[in-house]
């Protein structure tokens, strides 16, 4: 099969048998139009009744290898969606279901700027026209010591990225979340020094694996885990996934971020996943998966692995720095 049937495959979940089915084509067209693709790919919405989704297809051991999918047990979509970390709705893990309600996401707006030949204000439509969203199921470690297993869709952030030219004085990029008191009831707590902020080094951002994440389970972001768009980077740990961006800054020096702000002894600028190097006060050699079945949110505790278990496709990137320095 040829890499883009493949990878438009993958990324709708269709048996290869089924390429012709009308109950395919009917799921194929309800998550291109949950994505906001069918204006980029000239199409038009319908509004026939729809089927179920189709069984999930076992990952193929290419993409295993590229670490762009797991075969380990999905975490809920009921958990992965009201078991959140998004400060701007307040800080209890069942603050941002209830509270992100509020969060409007269309129209929305990136403003790209900085060390890049083409900056610009762009909807989020243009900002993903004619990049067809697949789908990756990463492991997300929190720096807290829970993680799950989600099924993303989205688009790697390097082909985004690549639409702005990126000058050779980008040596990073620096993200912006929304900050709308309106929107935001967290806002009032000074919490975080708002807006959240992250970065990446170019290098980073630019890797295959890092995803500017729209959907997850087959539909659109919901708004507590970062509607419209936000960034996944699954080797690190889970603050550096900033939600709801609003700006992309192309910068010469590693740019300040929200947490590293706040705490530069806990929260590190790389802060990729190491169960050797423990945070301050708590150990990180271990996690709690969240794979819950009905009630019970937690399952036991499994070994944390470097860099998430994404070793084998980043660890390059880290070559001859000192991971408990650079943590
Ligand atoms: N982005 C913003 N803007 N605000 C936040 O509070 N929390 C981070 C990250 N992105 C956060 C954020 C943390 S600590 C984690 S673990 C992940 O989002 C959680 O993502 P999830 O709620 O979708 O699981």
């Amino acid at each position: 099969m040829s890499p883009s049937l493949r990878s438009l495959r993958t990324a709708l979940r269709i048996p290869a048998t089924e390429i012709a089915d009308e109950a395919v084509w009917r799921q194929r067209r309800r998550l291109l139009a949950g994505l906001g693709a069918l204006p980029a790919l000239g199409l038009s919405g319908c509004a026939e009744a729809e089927p179920p989704p189709p069984a999930r297809e076992p990952p193929g051991r290419e993409e295993v290898a590229a670490g762009f999918s797991t075969d380990e047990a999905l975490t809920r979509e009921a958990d992965v969606t009201s078991y959140n970390n998004f400060y701007e709705f307040g800080t209890g893990k069942a603050d941002p279901s209830r509270a992100a309600k509020t969060l409007r996401t269309s129209p929305w707006h990136v403003e790209v700027s900085g060390e890049c030949a083409k900056p610009g204000r762009v909807s989020f439509d243009d900002l993903l026209r004619g990049f067809l969203p697949e789908e990756r199921v990463y492991r997300l470690r929190c720096v807290e010591g829970w993680s799950m297993v989600i099924p993303w869709l989205g688009v790697p952030l390097a082909q985004v990225l690549r639409r702005f030219e990126p000058t050779s004085k980008a040596k990073f990029v620096a993200f912006t979340t929304l900050a709308d008191r309106e929107q935001m009831p967290g806002l009032r707590y000074r919490s975080i020094d708002w807006p959240y902020r992250e970065g990446l080094r170019i290098d980073e951002a630019m890797h295959p694996l890092t995803l500017l994440a729209t959907g997850l389970y087959g539909k659109p972001l919901p708004q507590q885990n970062g509607a419209p768009l936000r960034l996944v980077v699954p080797w690190k740990y889970g603050f550096k996934s900033i939600k709801s961006i609003v700006a992309i800054r192309f910068v010469e020096r590693m740019p300040p971020t929200a947490w590293n702000d706040l705490q530069p002894r806990e929260y590190g600028f790389f802060a990729n996943v190491n169960p050797a190097v423990d945070h301050p006060r708590w150990s990180q050699a271990s996690e709690r998966r969240i794979s819950g079945s009905e009630g019970r949110l937690f399952a036991d505790r499994i070994p944390t692995r470097p860099f998430n278990g994404y070793a084998e496709q980043v660890a390059g990137l880290y070559a001859g720095m000192d991971l408990r320095r650079w943590y």
